[in-house]
């Protein structure tokens, strides 16, 4: 990491899914605009992140990572970035109850602006127009003005990513996120009805909080009840933003990624040889590396060997995205891999990017049954493989919307049309993401029962 690497190295390897800008004076503008702005994290945070995912990879710790699929300039608004923050924290609790270890929020917030696309156009109506590929490139709009790539977008994704961090920092730490504000809300959401299957673990969380309150345990007592670590993530896709914002630490000496804590490697743009690869190897970040059914187990080796070549604890993180019924397939054989490497690495769960279907009503969607398929699946494999399942990737909202079907409240293929709103992959709603949470919760009993019993 840093020795024999500058961040434009990448620029002379082969890249995909990167807009040609018609107007390159104004990319240069806007590169050298950015590259004097300060970036939007600090490396000490950084590190503090990969030390928290260096426990999860021993599963003294749980990965919790989610957020918009592309976050867009137009649903901007703080009460966008507080109900996204409001349900990662409930999910966050119960998993904790179930883990029995802290969780470690990750928002793919504050950067999440990129997409990679499976074509590079779209044909509306006999029309042919390129691709949208997120705020950050285009614009969402049919017509042609809008979907030129503007390099100016790079300028409105910063300032948006500033504002949304700020804020996200003083939720985390300003008394929003007291423990016991965040348990009132879970109680909300399992005092209704068809979600009564969850208030037991609901109501074994309030008590173990009156317990701890009585004894004198309060967010005045011990400051970690009042306030939270949030971290943010995004797909490293657009190099030139990337580049731009990349950063020497003074503490270390080595190159950090100043757009967001933790970036990861699309399954598209993951080429051994590819310019992203080439960037994210040089910085200090943690990095995420998404495996779909097509990376094979050398493909896998070499990139374990170029992004984390000292097999630093905490530096990568694997996102396993195959689909449900797929896991079997693909997971044991990567798993044994990185078993094989003497790898050190969070295995993740992505259980969103295999299951996107088309509803019979013309809409992506995602079934709520596939994507909690996937996860056990996920799981019930590192059982098999007696490795461990460290964290959980998910594309979700704090919004009612209604785009991935299922549910204790269930979202029907008729309702998907009702709110809509992704400007890419469908997202689980806020009560979507509780119930996984309390779901995947329930494996991670299960994760621990294992643990116990392995060491006695
Ligand atoms: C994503 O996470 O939004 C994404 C595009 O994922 P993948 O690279 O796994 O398809
Ligand atoms: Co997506």
């Amino acid at each position: 990491m840093g020795k024999g690497w500058s961040k434009s190295d990448w620029r002379a390897k082969p890249r995909v899914q990167m807009p040609d800008y018609p107007d390159q004076a104004a990319l240069h503008a806007v590169e050298e605009t950015l590259s004097r702005m300060p970036p939007l994290v600090f490396a000490g945070e950084a590190r503090k992140l990969k030390a928290e995912l260096a426990k999860a990879a021993k599963g003294e710790a749980f990965l919790l990572q989610g957020g918009d699929c592309a976050e867009a300039f137009g649903e901007f608004s703080a009460d966008n970035i507080r109900d996204t923050f409001k349900v990662m924290l409930q999910m966050a609790v119960v998993l904790t109850w179930g883990a029995k270890v802290p969780v470690i929020k990750v928002g793919r917030m504050a950067g999440q602006f990129a997409k990679p696309r499976s074509a590079p156009t779209e044909v509306i109506n006999g029309e042919e127009l390129p691709s949208y590929r997120g705020d950050i490139i285009n614009g969402f709009d049919f017509t042609e003005a809008a979907r030129l790539p503007d390099p100016n977008r790079m300028l409105q994704a910063y300032t948006q990513a500033a504002a949304s961090l700020n804020l996200l920092r003083a939720f985390s730490t300003g008394g929003y996120a007291d423990i016991h504000r965040v348990q009132s809300w879970i109680a909300g959401f399992t005092d209704a009805e068809e979600a009564e299957k969850y208030r037991k673990v609901a109501d074994q969380i309030s008590d173990a909080m009156e317990f701890m309150r009585a004894a004198g345990v309060t967010s005045e007592t011990a400051h970690e009840l009042g306030s939270v670590d949030f971290y943010t993530s995004h797909e490293a896709l657009l190099l030139e933003y990337e580049e731009a914002l990349c950063r020497i630490d003074s503490t270390t000496g080595l190159p950090i990624a100043g757009t967001g804590h933790m970036l990861w490697i699309g399954d598209r743009t993951r080429q051994v040889d590819g310019a992203h690869v080439e960037f994210c190897r040089g910085v200090q970040n943690p990095i995420g590396l998404k495996c779909g059914p097509t990376t094979t187990e050398d493909d896998l080796k070499a990139l374990m060997a170029k992004l984390n070549p000292e097999n630093e604890a905490g530096r990568l993180t694997l996102i396993a995205r195959f689909g449900a019924g797929k896991v079997g397939d693909h997971l044991p054989r990567l798993i044994r891999t990185v078993e094989a490497e003497g790898a050190n690495v969070v295995w993740s769960c992505d259980p969103m990017h295999g299951n996107t279907i088309k509803s019979a009503s013309g809409f992506k969607t995602r079934p709520f049954d596939s994507v909690l398929r996937e996860v056990r699946e996920f799981f019930a494999i590192h059982k098999a493989e007696g490795t461990i399942p460290g964290g959980v990737h998910f594309e979700m909202t704090g919004k009612d919307v209604t785009e991935c079907t299922g549910g204790v409240r269930a979202v029907t293929d008729e309702d998907l049309s009702s709110r809509y709103h992704t400007a890419c992959d469908p997202r689980l709603n806020a009560s979507q993401s509780l119930e996984l949470a309390f779901l995947v919760a329930e494996e991670l009993q299960d994760r621990r029962k294992l643990a116990k019993a392995a060491s006695q």
